[in-house]
């Protein structure tokens, strides 16, 4: 096992009925700006909860924040920020209105010329306003982390950063209000928390036991929970186990000491960048490939999870890894998941192609042992 330091210093607040916590959660001398996104929230009646839980409470709005939540939106918010004096962020919405209210939060403390080199320069973040999040989509795993995804429309840019100063404070997580989501973010959500689980536990064995126990844990309780949601989507016992699985899917709890890789996302943004899919579209139809590339980098844990996930009998572990990855396809396309990129009417040679040329001009390196350079990006995703 490697070295580790572990913080987290988000309070999690999980249930039915938890928004109206919100006034306990937060000091009433506070001006808040609460952030939403395109509207689902007055749809489903969270809005009118989160108002009624802050009656008496200094509270301005900003909406707008879209999917894939973008740089020149937040910027609006920054602005309206710094103007009115607002001292708390609350975001109320999926992982895009809280990514997006990260990047607010340290956008509006940046003491440079432009809080975009936070996203290109990596500038590490001094300091950001409190922020505190009513969740409403599980997927991302961002109420339990300190990252945040912004894209940027005028260069068809997807960045990430991350800073311990984002921490949301507290993150309220109702399963109830996941009743209300389509089928297609629900089935999105489900792929992402998979793809984040691989991310973190499928690299090279470090001599991790318990770690791999509760990845592997967390992807047989996703596999048997997904056909529960899709046959009765208003049944709570089935909501709370997804989102929690969602949240400890990216807290980073299960990579403790181990290894990560993280290629899938970094290709998977490039796709959405370039051609606008979702996120966990992008996920769903990069993953197979790619393990498929770096099945020999991977193998002794790709053999671990076909026997311990999927019920895998045999004793060669090559056979066995070719057997997950075809399992992991098999399981999204159950879901009604698409997995090749002429599903969604991209050319793949093409894409390959834009993010062979983008990798190569910034040098990108990607996977737990580095090996996949713009050359084998383009591989991977010419075979998608
Ligand atoms: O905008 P509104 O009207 O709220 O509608 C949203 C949006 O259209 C809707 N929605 C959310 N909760 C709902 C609901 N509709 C009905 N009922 C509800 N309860 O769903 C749509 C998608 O929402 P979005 O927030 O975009 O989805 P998600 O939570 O999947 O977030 C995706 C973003 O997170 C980034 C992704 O790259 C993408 O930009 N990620 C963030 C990570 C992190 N911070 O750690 C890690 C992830 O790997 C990921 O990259
Ligand atoms: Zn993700």
């Amino acid at each position: 096992m490697l070295n580790f330091e572990f913080y987290c210093p988000t309070r999690v607040v999980f249930g039915k009925g938890t928004i109206s916590e919100l006034g306990r959660l937060i000091d009433r001398s506070k001006k808040i700006l609460m952030i939403y996104g395109g509207g689902s929230i007055k749809r489903n009646g969270v809005y009118d909860q989160v108002k009624k839980a802050l009656e008496g409470y200094d509270v301005m709005e900003f909406s707008g924040m879209e999917p894939n939540p973008k740089y020149e939106t937040c910027m609006k918010a920054i602005d309206l920020v710094k103007k009115e004096g607002r001292d708390f962020l609350l975001s109320v919405g999926g992982g895009s209105t809280l990514d997006g209210t990260k990047f607010i939060a340290a956008g509006a403390m940046y003491d440079g010329e432009d809080p975009y080199d936070i996203l290109t320069k990596g500038i590490r973040v001094k300091s950001a306003l409190p922020i505190g999040d009513v969740i409403t989509l599980p997927a991302t795993g961002s109420e339990m982390n300190c990252n945040a995804v912004i894209s940027r429309l005028s260069t068809n840019e997807k960045l990430a950063f991350d800073s311990e100063y984002v921490y949301p404070r507290f993150s309220i997580i109702d399963p109830t209000v996941t009743f209300s989501l389509p089928l297609k973010q629900t089935i999105n959500g489900i792929v992402d928390t998979f793809v984040h689980t691989m991310e973190l536990y499928c690299t090279y064995d470090v001599n991790t036991p318990l770690q791999d126990e509760w990845a592997l844990g967390l992807l047989r309780t996703l596999i048997e929970q997904a056909p529960l949601v899709l046959k009765n989507p208003q049944d709570y016992e089935t909501r709370a186990n997804i989102f929690w699985c969602a949240t400890c899917g990216l807290n980073y709890w299960i990579s403790l000491g181990a290894v990560q890789d993280w290629s899938t996302h970094g290709i998977g943004h490039e796709l959405t960048a370039f051609y606008g899919i979702d996120h966990g579209q992008s996920l769903a139809v990069v993953l197979p490939r790619l393990l498929k590339n770096r099945k020999k980098e991977k193998q002794v844990k790709l053999a671990k999870l076909a026997r311990q996930v999927f019920g895998v009998k045999t004793s060669d572990d090559s056979e066995a890894a070719d057997l997950a990855i075809e399992r992991i396809e098999q399981f999204f396309n159950s879901l009604g998941m698409k997995t090749k990129l002429s599903d969604y009417g991209i050319d793949a040679r093409e894409a390959a192609g834009k993010i062979r040329d983008r990798f190569a001009e910034r040098g990108t390196k990607l996977g737990e042992n580095q090996t996949i350079d713009a050359q084998v990006s383009y591989d991977i995703v010419a075979a998608c």
